[in-house]
């Protein structure tokens, strides 16, 4: 019989393509979502390319009760948990709706999964736990700061929470992977980012200007200690991210983990500017970018990139795509959900 996981969130950016990569492994995926940041395009283009009928509950995480007959009617043995809000922003002006959604869905995950003897968990955690680190690349054994927003201290209480319960109770394993960027889409280009409103996050800003849905974008800051003077960051292909979690997940099936709690970082190695990339997205897609020089946003950390060793050598998982490509799977997303030829 196959494996089943259930991809909490699933319906959503990162999951929806993890979902496809879970199946493309072998593995049978219920996806459990509310549909707060996402609709049913996800589910439908995860189904579509996969050719599998994945089942679908529409269910708040939140909501204990509910969540339980999730519980009750699939026997996954397996959770990946992206159910989570994610706007930094908004986190700062609304923590409490961060802090009662991120942590609540979380610990209904734990404790439903001690109820029913499910044993692995993979958590979404960031590379935003390590602030503005003192050095660079960033390993896992980079000290954690304190978090500069209610988003950023989630991360940092959903890792606690899950290191001391896979510490205190037996039979639950746990591995939470710090993204860095996540950016890109699947080639087929049937599942991508989907931001409600205006995007805060770069690439997102870059295909919506391309489209002719912003006017210009704002590249923020160009005055740092940086070669460019704009901002690095790890720019990680979203199906890349998704193999991490497949990777992640059969190690703990296959009793492959060395600790019960364990922490990998989910990036490049590569710190890439925003000029770069805006340059690059240019060069890729045969475009020009209306784009300006903006102040600084407040909170940017300079530079940030990961140490990828460790999953390297433990996960056997290397990021593959190109920056190049993947500039392209996000183009070509932006022009599937525009209508643009
Ligand atoms: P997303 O918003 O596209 O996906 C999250 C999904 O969770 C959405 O479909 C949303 O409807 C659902 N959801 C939220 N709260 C829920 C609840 N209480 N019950 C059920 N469903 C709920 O975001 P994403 O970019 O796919 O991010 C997935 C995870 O990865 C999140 O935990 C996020 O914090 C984390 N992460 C994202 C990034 C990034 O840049 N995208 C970087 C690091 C970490
Ligand atoms: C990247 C760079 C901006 C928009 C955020 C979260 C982090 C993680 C990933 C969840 C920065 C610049 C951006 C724009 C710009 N998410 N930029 N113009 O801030 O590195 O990380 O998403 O865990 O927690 O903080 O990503 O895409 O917002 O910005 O110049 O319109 O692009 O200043 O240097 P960030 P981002």
């Amino acid at each position: 019989m196959k494996e089943m996981v259930l991809v909490s969130g699933g319906a959503g950016y990162i999951g929806s393509h993890t979902a496809v990569e879970l199946i493309n492994a072998g593995y049978d995926v219920v996806v459990a979502d509310n549909l707060s940041n996402s609709d049913m395009s996800g589910v439908e283009g995860v189904r579509k390319i996969t050719g599998v009928d994945v089942p679908f509950v529409n269910v708040d995480c939140c909501d204990k009760e509910a969540f339980r007959r999730v519980f009750e009617q699939y026997k996954f043995n397996s959770v990946i948990h992206f159910a989570a809000f994610k706007a930094v922003g908004e986190s700062v002006t609304d923590p409490m709706k961060y802090y009662r959604n991120n942590l609540t869905s979380f610990m209904n995950v734990v404790d439903l999964m001690r109820e029913f003897g499910r044993q692995n968990i993979v958590f979404s955690s960031s590379a935003t736990v390590y602030g503005e680190a003192d050095h660079l690349p960033v390993t896992e054994q980079t000290p954690r700061k304190p978090a500069t927003s209610a988003y950023g201290n989630t991360k940092q209480m959903c890792e606690d929470i899950l290191r001391d319960s896979v510490t205190a109770y037996d039979g639950l394993k746990g591995i939470a992977l710090r993204y860095f960027n996540p950016i890109g889409a699947h080639p087929s280009a049937l599942i991508g980012e989907l931001p409600r409103g205006v995007p805060q996050n770069l690439v997102p800003f870059i295909t919506q200007t391309a489209a002719g849905v912003r006017e210009c974008l704002s590249v923020f800051g160009d005055d740092y200690p940086t070669p460019d003077g704009s901002c690095l960051r790890d720019y990680i292909d979203v199906v890349d991210l998704a193999k991490a979690h497949v990777v992640a997940i059969t190690r703990m099936v296959e009793g492959r983990n060395k600790e019960a709690y364990e922490i990998f970082n989910v990036g490049t190695g590569n710190g890439t500017s925003v000029l770069e990339l805006v340059h690059s997205f240019e060069r890729v897609n045969g475009l020009k970018l209306n784009y300006k020089i903006a102040p600084r946003r407040p909170g940017d950390v300079v530079a940030i990139w990961a140490d990828t060793t460790l999953a390297n050598k433990e996960l056997g998982w290397k990021a593959e795509r190109s920056l190049d490509d993947t500039l392209r799977s996000a183009w070509a997303w932006e022009k599937h959900v525009r209508g643009i030829k």
